[in-house]
């Protein structure tokens, strides 16, 4: 069965967070399941680089103002579709804005190109391949199934899948028409969101079905607390919409064989990891001290992550004998705050404020615990990544991270389940009792080696998780309708 997956990130090519990891290692997955995806990517210059075996499959003269030429290629075993519009997509910077950290101006017509595209695909301007059902991904692929709605022709069901809700692509009403949308789209029935129109609402509104990236995350954003707005429509499209939780490749995810890590060693291994923490504090310009509560964080530097809770509470949690190791980038006040902490605490501090992969791997190898305060977190993988390594998880109780992280409260400690600590809501205080918490448990070495043994036995992997994915696109493609208005 042939999946289009329209997205504007895939690992191993370009990569600002979870979504690229999803979109990269999903379709692997998949396979096992006699799924084959075919994924739609703009040409950023990492993709067109990357693209291999590549050749051109068709070319549009004109797809909302602009010539389209459409490659057909591989990544590392990946294949792809890839839209090559230089003026939109030869940018430096992440896909979404400048180097600066500005997003791009016109992100609506760069969005809304990729999805027309897509919607071709789907209406089959190809003639060598077809897609059973197409499956999109966040706001940047959501216009296809407003495209598919609209056109009213033949077309196979889309899944839009809900990575989060905090980004809802939107942009004026007058840009309706630059994007090829009928009059009639401005309706509350259609993309009008305040005035304004969505593409997030566009997938969320015509989708055949709707996945969020956990149980917990699927039933949250059907409240107003977590539903930014679209609670109510989700409400009204529930027998649509599931939660499924995402998985790692666990391929890339093996601290015996990542050269990220220093010294390798067993997924469970957790002697065999202790010489990363000493070589970790060393590289990280830590005093080296196996007692010392190493605590690590790898994350997007944003309020969603909960980061700027963590800077505040930084000068008590040093009162005791704790390191925090950082890897992130993203706010300017946020990688601001923490850059000031680590000149006032040397010795305990030490941040590394940009992207790096590597590191992130590392970290998890090397991490007594990894904290991951989020307000609010449709999966999260960084948990997983923990666990995968034996670091303990330090988690907000939301989304994905209640779904995968089992508290160590004195019953599931009792019953020998426990593989990390979560608390509830997101504040200071609630974050520094966690971390009281998880610093006494610390001092229990065999309590603490029971959380990271059952942390390592936690499955991360795709296995259960693809076969729901299967199992809906089946569904979807026996049940195959005309999107007639
Ligand atoms: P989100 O998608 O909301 O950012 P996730 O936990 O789902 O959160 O995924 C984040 C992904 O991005 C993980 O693979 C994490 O390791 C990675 N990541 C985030 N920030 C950085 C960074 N500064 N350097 C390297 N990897 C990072
Ligand atoms: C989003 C979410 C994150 C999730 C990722 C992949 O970026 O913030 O929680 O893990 O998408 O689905």
């Amino acid at each position: 069965l042939n999946v289009l997956s329209v997205a504007s990130e895939m690992y191993p090519l370009i990569k600002t967070g979870g979504l690229g990891d999803v979109v990269g290692s999903l379709p692997g997955a998949l396979l096992s399941y006699g799924i084959k995806t075919h994924t739609l990517l703009p040409g950023y210059p990492s993709v067109m680089k990357g693209l291999t075996e590549r050749r051109i499959v068709k070319r549009f003269e004109n797809v909302l103002g602009h010539a389209v030429t459409l490659w057909e290629g591989l990544a590392r075993g990946r294949s792809l579709f890839v839209a090559d519009v230089p003026a939109l997509y030869d940018r430096p910077g992440n896909p979404y804005g400048s180097p600066t950290g500005q997003d791009w101006p016109d992100n609506g017509i760069r969005y809304a190109v990729l999805a027309r595209v897509g919607a071709f695909i789907a209406q089959g301007c190809l003639e060598h391949w077809r897609p059973a059902v197409v499956q999109t991904h966040d706001w940047q692929g959501a216009l296809v199934a407003a495209y598919l709605h609209y056109d009213g022709v033949e077309a196979p069901p889309v899944s839009h899948v809900i990575h989060n809700l905090a980004f809802q692509g939107i942009f004026p009403r007058e840009n309706l028409e630059t994007y090829g949308l009928p009059p009639r789209a401005f309706a509350l029935e259609g993309l009008e969101y305040h005035g304004q129109i969505s593409f997030l609402k566009a997938g969320l509104l015509f989708a055949k079905s709707l996945t969020a990236v956990s149980p917990t995350y699927a039933e949250e954003i059907q409240t107003a607390e977590y539903g930014m707005g679209f609670d109510g429509l989700l409400r009204t499209r529930s027998a649509a919409l599931s939660g499924i939780l995402n998985g790692l490749d666990l391929k890339e995810w093996d601290p015996l064989t990542d050269p990220a890590v220093t010294f390798p060693y067993a997924v469970g291994d957790i002697v065999g990891r202790r010489a990363n923490k000493r070589v970790f504090q060393a590289e990280f310009g830590l005093p080296q001290k196996a007692d010392t509560f190493l605590l690590g964080l790898v994350s997007r530097l944003t309020t969603q992550k909960g980061v700027d809770i963590l800077a505040e509470i930084v000068p008590r949690l040093f009162e005791w004998n704790v390191q925090l190791a950082i890897v992130g980038i993203g706010d300017q006040e946020i990688m601001r705050s923490f850059a000031e902490l680590q000149s006032r605490y040397p010795h305990q501090l030490a941040c590394h404020l940009n992207y790096s992969e590597i590191l992130g791997h590392k970290l998890h190898s090397a991490v007594d615990a990894s904290l991951i305060p989020s307000r609010f977190e449709p999966c999260g993988l960084t948990q997983l990544h923990a666990l995968r390594y034996g670091s303990v998880p330090i988690a907000a109780r939301v989304g994905g991270l209640s779904d995968t992280i089992v508290d160590a409260n004195s019953a599931a400690i009792a019953e020998g389940v426990a593989n990390g600590i979560l608390f509830a809501p997101t504040n200071r205080e609630t974050l520094m009792g966690a971390v009281r918490r998880a610093y006494v448990l610390f001092q229990q070495k065999s309590v603490w080696a029971r959380l990271q043994r059952n942390g390592a036995l936690h499955d991360v992997s795709w296995e259960g998780k693809a076969a729901d994915y299967a199992k809906l696109f089946r569904e979807l493609a026996g049940c195959s309708e005309s999107y007639k208005t």
